[in-house]
């Protein structure tokens, strides 16, 4: 079977300036259907980097990138704003460390969001009630962001990043904020997306304990898996 992520020799220059910052050095690698891969790294050592490149929300400068056997980013060749929307459409949930929601939107509304910029899948009210009550916000719909818990907070976050029924769910640092109980509600959310719906996911985070439910775990240091 084909790999549903193939990494090969993935490379980042960003410019600062007339600085050029080499943020990733060469990166390859492969993700199965199913498996949650963790990475791990010191700060500034390119974890967000590659998790955008290989979700698609930026370019590599080099190297290559397949997914599903679809050939999306090879050599040199940049793909526009409007290619890159469709990809992570096709493919991709998210859920960043900041949660990103809108505040003057409802949590029903938050959620909802993706869904209304995709033309192909149009969430209807049960799957929506199935993601609140998996999620356990189903009696928090109709609040705004601020007026329910972290907690709440994170999973509406993960609600959202699931409304498109994303194949790969892409988490950077999903427990940053979190205090360790609430940390292992997203780990046992994360488990259970994963054995029910077979979601691939990719895990940035410094927190071992999460880290340890990964099946594999990429090391980066200095733009470099080590
Ligand atoms: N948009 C950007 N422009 C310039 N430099 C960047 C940009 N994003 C990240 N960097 C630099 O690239 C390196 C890797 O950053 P990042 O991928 O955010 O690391 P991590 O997520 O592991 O903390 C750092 O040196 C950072 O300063
Ligand atoms: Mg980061």
């Amino acid at each position: 079977m084909p790999a549903l992520i193939q990494a090969d020799n993935l490379e980042k220059v960003y410019m600062r300036g007339s600085e050029s910052v080499n943020a990733l050095n060469g990166v390859s690698f492969k993700i199965d259907k199913g498996e949650i891969v963790a990475i791990v790294g010191p700060s500034g050592s390119g974890k967000t980097t590659l998790v955008n490149i290989l979700g698609c929300l930026d370019n590599p400068t080099r190297g290559k990138l397949t997914l599903d056997s679809e050939e999306i980013f090879k050599d040199g060749l940049e793909l526009t704003e409007s290619e890159l929307t469709e990809i992570r459409r096709k493919y991709f949930g998210y859920i960043f460390q900041k949660f990103f929601l809108l505040p003057t939107l409802t949590v029903r509304e938050n959620i909802l969001l993706p869904s209304v910029f995709q033309k192909r899948f149009k969430a209807n009210d049960r799957y929506l009630q199935d993601i609140l009550e998996l999620l356990g916000i189903e009696k928090r719909g109709d609040f705004l962001p601020k007026e329910i818990s972290g907690g709440e907070l994170q999973r509406v976050a993960i609600a959202r990043a699931l409304i498109n029924k994303p194949k790969i769910l892409i988490a950077d640092e999903p427990t940053g904020n979190l205090d360790s109980k609430r940390s292992e509600e997203i780990k046992q959310l994360l488990l259970e997306l994963n054995r029910v719906n077979g979601l691939s996911i990719i895990l940035v985070t410094h927190n071992p304990e999460l880290a340890k439910i990964g099946s594999k775990t990429l090391s980066i240091l200095d733009g470099k898996l080590c």
